[in-house]
């Protein structure tokens, strides 16, 4: 199992391009179930999460074909509207294949996620929504078993905000007989990505971003091509990590108004930053009191995302004073916190709540990466940690983060990936 080993307390300087979407990539992966005709997308990353969903589609008889950094998938007939367990248990986001087959196909087997690191993680509003527009939905055996010979357009509140149920519901309701409104929607950056891929496609979607979508269905959708949306969590990651170790670093191929509420913040703790409409600099002078403390409460976007608390709480352990960092999204997403204290990192924890106490300095450890996040939590750590961080157990880094360690290697970081 590969490890990575960072030799801590170097300024990082210089450029870096941030990758395509991940959580936008996945759903609209699944959209091309959504048409016979092919869907080709540009920007795509090189992740381990996206090879998962392509060989996902795969499975089902979607084809795909790689061309001059373009990946074009047809869907001319789906052969399999199944979604395994084997699959969905290394991925959860395999569950948004759901609402695009059932749509598609009529039917639909999907297994069900179950928990995973972070939560309980239930899948009840995506079997909701889809019930609410006439699919019949049978729970078999850890499977979920959807029919509908078409759906029916129908008004839906979600009652929790949920980025990949407002997804598989807006893809599945392209295609249905007359208009579905969600409400309550989830307002994320990605799936306004998605609606526009679907819009290139032909379906008529409006109020994507906002917490009412409405989708009316048509008969059928067509090829498109559209290119992903930068990461804004890469982005964010990033900047948390120039933001502890200090520098000047910029940011290339980037969307910095959908990072409002994180560059607040990373203002806040004594960050300099200045952003063009695709492009973000991040200095700090290194120094003893130049990085400052701050609160934070993770929300549904706008708010500050779950996806950048626990890179945010990395600078925080060597801060000049108390950080105080909620999380309301996950309800087991502190994990990192018990990695972050092996390396010197004072940190309480009470419910949701870390009471993060600035320490003078952290002292390089063997640490565990345990979820995605956490593992990018671990790395800007060991970025600031005096002397050697071995972080193992990477492959969850690599579901969500292309060539990290290159990144960071050429803005001037002492990091290397082990064998
Ligand atoms: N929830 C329910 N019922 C549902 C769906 C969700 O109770 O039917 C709850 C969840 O348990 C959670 C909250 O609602 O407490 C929000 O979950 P959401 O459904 O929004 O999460 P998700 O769609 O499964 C996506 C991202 C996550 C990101 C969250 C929150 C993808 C593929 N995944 O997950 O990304 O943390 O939204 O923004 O888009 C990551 O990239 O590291 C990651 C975990």
């Amino acid at each position: 199992m590969d490890k990575l080993a960072i030799e801590g307390g170097v300024a990082l300087k210089g450029e870096v391009s941030i990758s395509g979407a991940k959580n936008a990539a996945l759903p609209i992966l699944c959209a091309a179930l959504l048409t016979p005709e092919p869907l080709t997308l540009d920007n795509l990353p090189q992740l381990n999460d996206v090879r998962t969903m392509r060989s996902l589609l795969s499975q089902m008889g979607v084809r795909a074909e790689a061309h001059n950094g373009a990946l074009t998938l047809s869907a001319k007939q789906v052969d399999w509207p199944l979604a395994p367990y084997e699959m969905v248990k290394t991925m959860r986001a395999s569950i948004l294949a759901l609402g695009p087959l059932l749509a598609r196909c009529g039917e639909a087997r999907v297994s069900l996620p179950g928990g995973c690191a972070i939560g309980l993680r239930p899948v009840d509003q995506h079997i909701k929504g889809l019930q609410a527009m006439g699919a019949e939905i049978d729970l078999d055996h850890g499977y979920i078993d959807a029919k509908a010979t078409r759906l029916i357009g129908a008004r839906f509140v979600f009652d929790v905000i949920t980025v990949t149920g407002t997804e598989n519901l807006m893809m599945a309701a392209t295609l249905a007989s007359g208009t579905t409104v969600l409400e309550n929607a989830a307002r994320e950056p990605e799936i306004v990505d998605l609606a526009d891929c679907l819009i290139a496609m032909g379906a008529r979607i409006t109020g994507a971003g906002s917490d009412r979508i409405v989708i009316e269905g048509v008969a059928t959708l067509h090829g498109a091509r559209h290119a992903i949306m930068p990461d804004r969590i890469e982005t964010g990651t990033f900047l948390a990590a120039a933001l502890a170790a200090g520098g000047d670093v910029s940011l290339a191929a980037v969307r910095p108004d959908t990072l409002e509420a994180v560059i607040d913040k990373l203002v806040e703790a004594g960050a300099d930053i200045v952003t063009e409409p695709t492009r973000i600099r991040i200095r700090r002078e290194p120094g003893p009191g130049s990085l400052k403390s701050v609160a934070l409460r993770t929300m549904p976007y706008p708010g500050f995302p779950t996806d950048m608390q626990a890179q945010l709480m990395a600078p925080m352990t060597v801060a000049d004073d108390t950080a105080v960092i909620t999380e309301t999204i996950f309800e087991n997403r502190m994990m990192h916190v018990q990695e972050l204290k092996r390396l010197g990192a004072d940190i309480e924890v009470e419910g949701n709540t870390a009471i993060v106490k600035g320490v003078r300095a952290l002292t390089g450890a063997t640490v565990m990466a345990t979820d995605l996040r956490a593992s990018a939590c671990l790395v800007i750590a060991g970025l600031i940690a005096e002397g050697e961080t071995v972080i193992d157990r990477i492959y969850h880094l690599d579901r969500g983060y292309e060539r990290i360690e290159e990144k960071l290697s050429a803005l001037g970081a002492r990091i290397r990936r082990v064998a």
